[in-house]
């Protein structure tokens, strides 16, 4: 496995693996791999695809610096399985590598994707989020971009961002992995205490409930029953739990169940802010 930290040796390696006719698939991850990493990388590599991973904590994405400096950094063990899993190429920059003239956080007008759900409730995240895939899109120009279902509204956002520049790069959705008790697998969940990961088992749990019982209720009832439930555990603070069009995440009409919905969900389990969804 080959690992790279300046931008001008990756760009050079995988100008030569292009000009040999392979393909690139890419991963960006902010480091503190799980199954869920796991996943996108073999669904790359079963593509025969030269597949490259970055690690990057990207400051101009976090609209809270205490989320920014609590997350959680595991290089050695990421590495690992990195190389475990037969991934060819780590992309492991600096800050000043990535933002060579500072970290501010710029927009680039991607429309209202970005400003609700997530959001409205991180300002300024998409664009950070907006900011950093482009750059790295930018040096990698990969044929294939892997993101997790986890992330719906992230994925949304980066397929805009790819519709607009454009960039050439197919993204390809996978699907969430989950614990074998349901809960969503994410690189906050190692900052769970015992007992709040027990907790945030609630809010997997209610997603099920929606989809089970999607044909049957309102969208209005549906919410009203699972915040009924989610009171259950008051160790729990729900930000937003909506059912949302999968298209634009805009809500849907009650008796428009023809129309693919997607439910979702944030909220703080102690002091960790966990995202979930599920199709319905
Ligand atoms: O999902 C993440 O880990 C990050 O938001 C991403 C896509 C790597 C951009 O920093």
């Amino acid at each position: 496995m080959l690992c790279y930290k300046r931008r001008e040796d990756i760009e050079r390696v995988l100008k030569i693996v292009k000009g040999e006719g392979k393909k690139v698939g890419f991963l960006p991850t902010m480091g503190a791999l799980h199954d869920g990493h796991v996943s996108l990388l073999r669904q790359s590599k079963r593509a025969g695809e030269i597949t490259v991973c970055s690690i990057f904590v990207n400051p101009t994405q976090f609209n809270q610096q205490e989320d920014f400096v609590k997350y959680p950094i595991t290089t050695a063990s990421d590495l690992l399985i990195l190389s475990q899993n037969d991934c060819d190429i780590v992309f492991l920059p600096e800050v000043s590598e990535i933002y060579p003239n500072g970290t501010t956080t710029k927009t680039l007008n991607l429309g209202k994707i970005t400003t609700i759900l997530e959001g409205a409730h991180r300002l300024g995240h998409f664009d950070g989020v907006a900011q950093v895939v482009g750059i790295l899109l930018d040096i990698i120009s990969p044929h294939h971009l892997y993101m997790g279902q986890k992330d719906f509204q992230q994925v949304m956002v980066v397929q805009k961002l790819i519709e607009v520049k454009p960039y050439k790069t197919r993204l390809v959705i996978c699907p969430t992995q989950r614990e074998k008790d349901g809960l969503a697998m994410s690189s906050r969940n190692v900052r769970l205490t015992p007992e709040n990961r027990i907790h945030a088992l609630s809010l997997s749990k209610v997603l099920f409930y929606i989809k089970e019982n999607y044909r049957n209720l309102s969208n209005e009832k549906l919410v009203e029953l699972s915040y009924e439930l989610l009171s259950k555990t008051p160790e729990i603070k729900i930000e937003y739990l909506n059912i949302v069009s999968k298209y634009s995440l805009e809500p849907i009409e009650t008796g428009n169940q023809s129309e693919p919905a997607i439910a979702l969900l944030a909220a703080w389990v102690g002091n960790v802010r966990l995202i979930d969804n599920i199709l319905l």
